[in-house]
């Protein structure tokens, strides 16, 4: 049965300080690095108002203004560019297509702290949360991740509904793993979460993968959550109390044609960018070659610039 429920609120959470990729993000935000011609939080938003999500919440922070300039529709210079042909239309270039707010969170306290500050926003809707810095792209025809967490959300009435994806066992203790309560499907019901399990102790080899949805009862949830891992309030301890309650959080895996792009660490959005540079309609076949020739050369061991002799 589908429930009359309609989700039309995403809140994007772009508040932390990115320190994993200092020097570049020490006085911009790392949501606004490109991942090929755009930046990733543009792709982001776009991958929100696709789905059919027109009202978008960005939770951000000090250092984060240039997020705010970005989605500025009275941008003179970039009204031409699109004129002339200079740069392709996105479709948050489309009028109407989607409202953009923005919050400050007070200091990067987790991520559960930066979702809550979305409260007032979602008042009494469910909603999606989509990560600032990671990027779900698809390579083929599948039907959106969005559109199918959204789906499933409101089929099963589910108070949280979780983006997950496959890792390998070398990489269990870096995330969220997700532990099935039964048969693991494209879409399939959970028993539990664990942050960074040990990769004897993971109860699957699924990670929680930036995109939910929730019911707006995730707040009271989160107002119930001691500070957790690295001294944050975590959004995985809140989904967690909600299993506890005997709520129901389900699933949904990413399909083989879909990929997430995240700029977490280094070689994370140098590998990300490269990739979606590569897949560029215009520019992607000439990079592969000129790519393919630099990586015939010997490899560099070290950049000299900037050095002290
Ligand atoms: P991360 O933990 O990966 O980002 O959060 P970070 O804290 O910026 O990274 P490092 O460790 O310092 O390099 C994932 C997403 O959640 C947002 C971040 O902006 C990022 O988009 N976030 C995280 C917040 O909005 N507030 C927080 O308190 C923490």
């Amino acid at each position: 049965m589908t429930s009359p429920v309609q989700i039309r609120k995403a809140i994007i959470p772009a508040a932390g300080l990115g320190t994993r990729l200092y020097p570049a993000t020490k006085s911009q935000p790392k949501e606004m690095l490109p991942l090929g011609r755009k930046p990733a939080i543009q792709l982001v938003a776009e991958e929100a108002v696709c789905a059919g999500l027109n009202q978008i919440l960005i939770i951000t922070g000090q250092k984060k203004r240039a997020i705010e300039d970005h989605f500025d529709q009275n941008n003179q210079l970039y009204a031409e560019a699109l004129e002339t042909g200079l740069v392709q239309r996105s479709i948050l270039d489309e009028p109407g297509r989607a409202n953009f707010f923005y919050t400050r969170q007070h200091g990067p306290r987790g991520l559960g702290d930066a979702v809550y500050c979305a409260r007032d926003f979602v008042d009494a809707e469910h909603f999606v949360v989509a990560l600032g810095d990671a990027v779900i792209a698809r390579y083929g025809r599948v039907k959106r991740l969005l559109t199918r967490l959204i789906e499933a959300h409101l089929e099963r009435e589910a108070a949280a509904t979780i983006a997950v994806r496959e890792v390998p066992r070398s990489a269990l203790s870096s995330y969220g793993i997700v532990a099935p309560a039964g048969e693991v499907d494209s879409v399939f019901d959970l028993k539990d979460l664990v942050e960074k399990p040990a990769p004897e102790e993971a109860p699957s080899n699924l990670a929680i993968t930036a995109r939910y949805v929730f019911s707006p009862e995730l707040f009271s949830y989160i107002e119930r959550t001691g500070a957790g891992y690295g001294g944050e309030i975590q959004l995985t301890d809140a989904i967690k109390l909600m299993l506890q309650d005997g709520r129901r959080v389900v699933a949904v895996r990413l399909a083989p044609l879909e990929k997430r792009y995240d700029l977490g660490s280094f070689q994370d959005y140098a590998l990300a960018f490269i990739e979606v540079a590569l897949a560029d309609e215009s520019g992607g076949a000439e990079l592969r070659h000129r790519l393919q020739a630099l990586l015939e050369e010997p490899a560099p061991t070290s950049l000299l610039v900037g050095d002290q002799d």
